[in-house]
């Protein structure tokens, strides 16, 4: 999974500092120390660093939620891959490590049984937007002020059909 000088692999336990350095750095949406530890424990296969040299450039974290229907899987307890935190570092953004940790985050959620894969994010949030509706994303809903500071969020969704895993 090697692309020019950094890979993409599943997040271990010693990554998690740097991966809540940039979640604190990034994003306003913050969690304790036990919730990246509880999602890299169940869904190991899925929480996926970007790291050169020991440094980690980028994280995402997902988790699989069986319960109500999607937008794509009508049927009762389907499987959804819920992305529920992605950041690169501003200084390593643009060079394609989103885009790369999204395709393979989503792999691996379907590696887990994913049928759909779902998302919130910041109605303003342009560069966000922009790479999921570049992965197949589209808006299901706005959700009224779903963030802490008032903000609305767009839920978003893809299938999980067409993507391959090797
Ligand atoms: N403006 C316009 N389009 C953009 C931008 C931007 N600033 N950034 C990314 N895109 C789009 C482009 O289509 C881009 O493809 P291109 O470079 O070939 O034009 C595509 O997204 C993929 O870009 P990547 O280089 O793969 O994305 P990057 O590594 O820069 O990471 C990310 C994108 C994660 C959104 C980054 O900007 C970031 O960390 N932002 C802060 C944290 C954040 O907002 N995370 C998402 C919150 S929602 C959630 O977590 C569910
Ligand atoms: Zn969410």
């Amino acid at each position: 999974m090697a692309n020019e000088d950094y890979i993409i692999r599943p997040a271990e336990i010693e990554d998690l500092h740097q991966v809540m350095r940039i979640n604190q750095k990034t994003l306003p949406e913050n969690y304790p120390y036990s919730f990246f530890v509880e999602l890299l424990k169940k869904f190991p296969k899925s929480f996926l660093v970007a790291e050169k040299n020991g440094e980690v450039l980028g994280y995402m974290m997902n988790r699989i939620e069986k319960g109500l229907p999607g937008v794509f899987t009508s049927h009762f307890r389907a499987n959804k891959g819920h992305i529920v935190s992605i950041a690169v570092l501003p200084e390593h953004r643009r060079k394609g490590i989103g885009k790369r940790l999204m395709i393979e985050g989503m792999k691996a959620m379907k590696e887990y049984g994913a049928e759909e894969f779902v998302l919130e994010v910041r109605i303003t949030n342009e560069p966000a937007l922009a790479m999921y509706k570049s992965l197949g994303f589209e808006v299901v809903r706005e959700i009224k002020g779903y963030y802490h500071d008032g903000e609305s969020a767009y839920l978003m969704s893809r299938k999980a059909e067409d993507i391959q895993i090797s």
